[in-house]
């Protein structure tokens, strides 16, 4: 096991999406009071930490990703003494906490923007965001090009004719990272929470918020981008490091970049603990091309000495079950798209043995609410989406509604016992009663099962976690490894049953093996090899 300080190099951490986990009060969103009820059932199920999504005073224009005042919780959600206590309870339950934080952008309605527009072009105020006159005859056209994060626009203009940028929606302005005050508030933000008892923080963006100082347009292929990964964000993560040092706190950054050595620089010793690995999430269900991501990943990490993390899912992804059971493989494995073709039996066959590679690899692994339930992707009806994705697509894209949907905790209480009597913000679909908390619970073949035992055995067996990793010859289409302490992890990825190797106790499998004890196809086992094999 990995020292006490050095708890986030093998953690398992769950993220919890507050407005779907569970409704304390009954208004059809979810709420801490809803979180703190629940939290008995996080620690059953093994988590050693949770990420909370933004829980901060926000319009909710992009799910919470819009934060008016980074000091305080939104009324729906709660209180900030409630989400004190909610920090204090974890931590009685040995669980720790991560609140998220958006440094690139804040809410169209944060006392900064909304001063910034007050007091006009070439004031103080709009300095601490991206104001620009535009172009054309008239300044009519925007100051630059720039592709935007989500479809449409990165520039809107404002009645006395200037332009600001915002690489998400209108209602999200990005700040100007180059001003000592952005930088300043920040840190003291970090201080705010950690000071609250905070174990760390996600970044948001994290990789977004430098811009180059010209604002020059964007040319296809050539480097630098011209806000993606500029160098300059370094200094400012040094920074941060500092911040979180004095309270041994620590960072996982949302880095969206496919360059491993671009990547690997935000995990240096003096900057971030860890950032999200999404090639792997990226990754379809390919026994080469997971390999491959397995084996780079390890590889981009080891010179920084930081541990990977592994993901299979969260609020922006199309969930796990969904994505692996699609049976039409044109599409882009994240895509998100109205109709698509899914095998939900094939889909939940593979997120059970994926569940298992997962948690056998070394470094800390992301959990995101309903994942352990195996929920798919639900089918939000169109007049139901919230998600500005969907609008900005011009209503070709689904959004990622789809993966929000209030979780199922009870079969038979309305609402499947989300919360009542308010309908919850999002539909959850008529069949739902089959994935909930209690039906699984009663049931030792479910996913919520499968996920306990394994986090069981994740922290009961030495091996497990931070270390190395040892490839085995296996089969085609077979990812067997061995852990420290003679664990061994088998996958099978092939379309036929293989033979396993010799084994003192079986561990854990994500189905059974066939009759002649053989591994069936799509299927993980945990295997502890005979103590004379070594
Ligand atoms: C990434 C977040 O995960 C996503 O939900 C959000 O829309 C964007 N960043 C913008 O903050």
């Amino acid at each position: 096991m990995a020292a006490p300080h050095d708890w986030w190099r093998d953690a398992v951490i769950y993220q919890v999406y507050p407005r779907s986990f569970a409704d304390g009060d009954g208004d059809g969103t979810g709420d801490l009071a809803g979180v703190r009820a629940r939290l008995p059932y996080l620690a059953e199920l093994g988590v050693d930490a949770v990420w909370f999504t933004p829980w901060y005073v926000s319009p909710l224009v992009d799910g919470g990703y819009d934060v008016a005042d980074y000091r305080t919780v939104d009324p729906a959600f709660g209180t900030l003494a409630e989400a004190e206590k909610l920090i204090a309870e974890a931590s009685g339950l040995g669980i720790r906490v991560i609140v998220d934080i958006v440094p690139n952008h804040v809410s169209d309605q944060h006392a900064w923007f909304r001063a910034a527009l007050d007091a006009g072009p070439g004031s103080a105020e709009r300095e601490r965001f991206h104001f620009r006159p535009g172009r054309g005859a008239h300044g009519e056209l925007p100051p630059n090009n720039w592709p935007s994060q989500f479809s449409g626009p990165t520039w809107t203009r404002v009645p006395d004719g200037e332009w600001y940028l915002h690489l998400f929606t209108p209602e999200q302005p990005d700040l100007n990272w180059a001003h000592p005050q952005v930088r300043r508030e920040h840190e003291d933000v970090l201080r705010f929470w950690f000071s609250r008892g905070v174990a760390g923080v996600r970044i948001d963006s994290a990789a977004l918020l430098a811009k180059d100082p010209a604002l020059a347009d964007f040319e296809e292929g050539v480097d630098p981008h011209p806000y993606i990964d500029q160098d300059d964000l370094h200094d400012i993560y040094r920074s941060w490091r500092a911040v979180a040092d004095a309270y041994g706190a620590v960072f996982v950054g949302e880095v969206w970049l496919p360059d491993a050595e671009r990547f690997a620089r935000y995990l240096r010793p003096d900057e971030l603990h860890t950032a999200f690995n999404f090639n792997f999430l990226a990754c379809p269900w390919d026994p080469a091309r997971l390999r491959r991501t397995i084996d780079d990943t390890l590889a981009e990490h080891a010179p920084v000495g930081a541990p990977a993390t592994w993901v299979l899912c969260n609020h922006d992804v199309t969930r796990t079950v969904t994505r692996y059971g699609r049976t039409d493989t044109a599409f882009d494995f994240t895509t998100k798209a109205f109709g698509t073709p899914t095998d939900l039996a094939l889909g939940t066959r593979r997120a059970r043995a994926a569940a298992l590679l997962t948690l056998a690899l070394p470094g800390s692994v992301y959990v995101y609410q309903g994942e352990e339930l195996g929920l798919p992707e639900a089918d939000i009806p169109r007049a139901r989406i919230q998600d500005p994705m969907h609008f900005r697509s011009g209503g070709t894209d689904p959004g990622r509604d789809g993966c929000r949907v209030p979780l199922p905790w009870a079969a038979d209480a309305p609402h499947f016992g989300f919360g009542a009597p308010a309908e919850p913000w999002l539909p959850q679909p008529e069949d739902w009663a089959r994935y909930a908390v209690d039906r699984q619970r009663a049931d030792p073949e479910s996913m919520l099962a499968l996920y306990r035992t394994a986090l069981a055995l994740r922290r009961s067996e030495e091996g497990f976690g931070d270390g190395p990793l040892t490839w085995l010859p296996a089969d085609e289409g077979v990812l067997a490894f061995a852990r420290t302490g003679g664990l061994l992890c088998l996958a099978n990825l092939s379309a036929t049953p293989v033979a396993l190797p010799p084994y003192e106790t079986l561990l854990l499998a994500s189905a059974p093996l066939d009759a002649a004890g053989r591994l069936p196809s799509d299927t993980t086992v945990w295997l502890r090899a005979p103590r004379n094999a070594g």
